[in-house]
């Protein structure tokens, strides 16, 4: 089969598409068909050598996808050969081989039946931002309607983060550099949209909550705009660290934390369990049934454009970047 593989560690430009041998399933996993998969800067930092998995090489990448099964170990129940599922965050794409490839083996604990209604391409790219978006927001317990803000809204976890926040009630206050980004994060239920170049975002931002401040950020990007929202944060405020696309947080005054009792803390998709994620997978699809939320697709590229795909994701998408695998 081909499959996009990794030769070694370094970064995107050591991916080619190879003709490798077909997987075979352990006695708990299927092996599926690829239809679709997704793109994830995870995949990117994998490939730098900057992620902290070492997976064997050469490794194919891709943590995302929906397709068919076309076998399945003799332990395996509930599912069977001709089934269309998609695969839930596990070790697909990290530790073992993912889905840039016509054909993945994934462990039957890791796949998820496709919601009711929802196309091949909004179930191929959904469960990994959607369950980020989810331990981002509902981490720190039950929050009451608050002010949540997230950075780098119109990307993958960005758009499922400002999905949820506004079917929980919450008032979603939306990052992004572009004036039609933000005029789609509206659509999708951002109360409110903000340049972060803009240097007077945080005057005009507490002049719109009229006296509220921010009780909850989804904070994708790190970087010198970190300490930024320090200070626009509530008594008790959160922040839940998903990414650092901006790189490193050059310094910040910990004092900033003291009088408003503000936290910190990391999210990482990775450590559900398959049991905690697909439970939580069935609780994001509950909230995107409040407002009929569909995942949101940038673009599809054919199977032999991963590499212009992953510079669409570098540019900055609005949703999720497809691969298009099997012609069908
Ligand atoms: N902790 C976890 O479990 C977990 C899970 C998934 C993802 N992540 C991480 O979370 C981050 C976001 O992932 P994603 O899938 O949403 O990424 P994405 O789809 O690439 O989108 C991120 C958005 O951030 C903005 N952006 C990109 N680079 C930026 C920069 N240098 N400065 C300011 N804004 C920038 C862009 O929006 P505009 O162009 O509209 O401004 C872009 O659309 C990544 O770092 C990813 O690795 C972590």
């Amino acid at each position: 089969m081909k499959a996009w593989a990794l030769e070694k560690l370094g970064g995107l430009e050591n991916l080619h598409l190879t003709d490798v041998a077909e997987p075979v399933c352990q006695s708990d996993e299927v092996v599926m068909e690829v239809l679709y998969s997704a793109l994830n800067p995870a995949d990117r930092y994998l490939a730098e050598g900057q992620y902290p998995a070492r997976p064997p090489l050469p490794h194919i990448l891709g943590r995302d996808g929906v397709g068919r099964i076309t076998a399945t170990g003799p332990d395996v129940t509930g599912w069977k050969v001709g089934d269309a599922a998609l695969i839930i965050r596990g070790p697909v794409g990290v530790e073992r081989a993912g889905t840039f490839a016509e054909k993945v083996a994934v462990p039957a604990g890791c796949l998820a039946a496709l919601p009711m209604g929802w196309t091949l391409q909004q179930c191929a790219g959904a469960s990994l931002v959607y369950l980020t978006a989810w331990q981002a927001l509902t981490q720190w317990g039950n929050l009451a309607p608050s002010v949540v803000l997230v950075t780098g809204a119109s990307g993958g976890v960005g758009v499922a983060s400002v999905q949820l926040a506004s079917a929980m009630g919450h008032t979603v206050v939306a990052f992004s550099r572009s004036a039609e980004k933000r005029r789609r994060l509206s659509e999708i239920g951002a109360g409110i949209t903000l340049d972060p170049a803009n240097t007077q975002w945080r005057k005009e931002l507490l002049k719109l909550l009229a006296g509220k401040r921010v009780d909850l950020v989804v904070e994708n990007i790190g970087g010198s705009q970190f300490s930024e929202l320090l200070d626009v944060m509530a008594m008790w405020g959160k922040i839940s660290v998903v990414g650092r696309l901006a790189g490193p947080v050059p310094q910040f005054n910990t004092a900033s934390l003291f009088f408003r009792r503000l936290r910190i803390g990391g999210v990482a998709a990775g450590s559900f369990t398959p049991e905690d994620a697909r439970a939580a997978w069935q609780e994001v699809l509950k909230v995107l049934a409040v407002h009929d939320n569909r995942p949101l697709i940038d673009m599809v590229f054919a199977f032999h454009e991963l590499p212009k795909a992953f510079e669409r994701l570098a540019a900055g998408p609005m949703g999720k970047v497809l691969l298009k695998v099997a012609d069908k």
